[in-house]
């Protein structure tokens, strides 16, 4: 079993597809929020896993904050890190110490409309298809290693809440495959190319 930490700040339905799914060889060994009293901790805590939160306005700088979420994950022997809807970007301090272990989702076919409103973005940008994607964090605001993608089509009556419902239904799809495929070693990274194998 690998362990996986879990870092949210809002409400949870990524966490949710994790618990829900069970993917194999995954156990989810705790999740932190940095926002007190989000949905998210109530979806955790339903499930038995332990809960933490982190308010980023009590720590003197990004990269205190960071070592404060790494020494909970190290005492909860974390193995890797999902990031479910977590709005905080991450300092050097937290991706040394989880190297090629943190991954993220974001509700966009990336690199198109990185950053906090990929699916408002979309929509007034007019494209036809957009999607979910599943990938490894890295020093960039959404541009690490791509694991998964799939698209979705951009109906003419969408708006920003419909649009965001169907994208959020893929991702709860590929999030927990993608944790599988970690935890099972089947993951290998090309440069910026990511293979699963098996
Ligand atoms: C998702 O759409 C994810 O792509 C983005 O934030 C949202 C989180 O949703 N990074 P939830 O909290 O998992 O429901």
């Amino acid at each position: 079993m690998k362990r996986l930490g879990v870092l949210i700040s809002g409400k949870g339905s990524n966490l949710r597809a994790v618990l829900e799914k069970k993917p194999r060889g995954v156990e989810v060994a705790c999740v932190i929020s940095n926002v007190p009293g989000v949905l998210g901790l109530e979806v955790a805590r339903t499930h038995g896993v332990e809960t933490h939160v982190i308010r980023h306005q009590d720590s003197p700088s990004r990269e205190a904050f960071d070592a404060t979420i790494v020494k909970l994950l190290e005492a909860s022997r974390v193995d890797f890190v999902l990031l479910a809807g977590f709005m905080r970007l991450l300092t050097p301090v937290f991706l040394n110490a989880f190297s090629r272990r943190v991954i993220n989702v974001h509700p966009s076919l990336l690199p198109a409309f990185p950053g906090a409103h990929a699916v408002r973005d979309a929509l007034l940008y007019g494209v036809k298809v957009t999607g979910a994607t599943v990938h490894f964090v890295d020093e960039g605001t959404d541009t690490g290693p791509i694991i998964l993608q799939r698209a979705v089509p951009i109906e003419d009556g969408d708006d920003e809440a419909a649009l965001h419902a169907r994208v959020q239904k893929i991702e709860h799809e590929i999030v927990p495959l993608a944790v599988e495929l970690w935890a099972s070693g089947r993951l290998a990274l090309d440069g910026r190319r990511v293979r699963a194998h098996g």
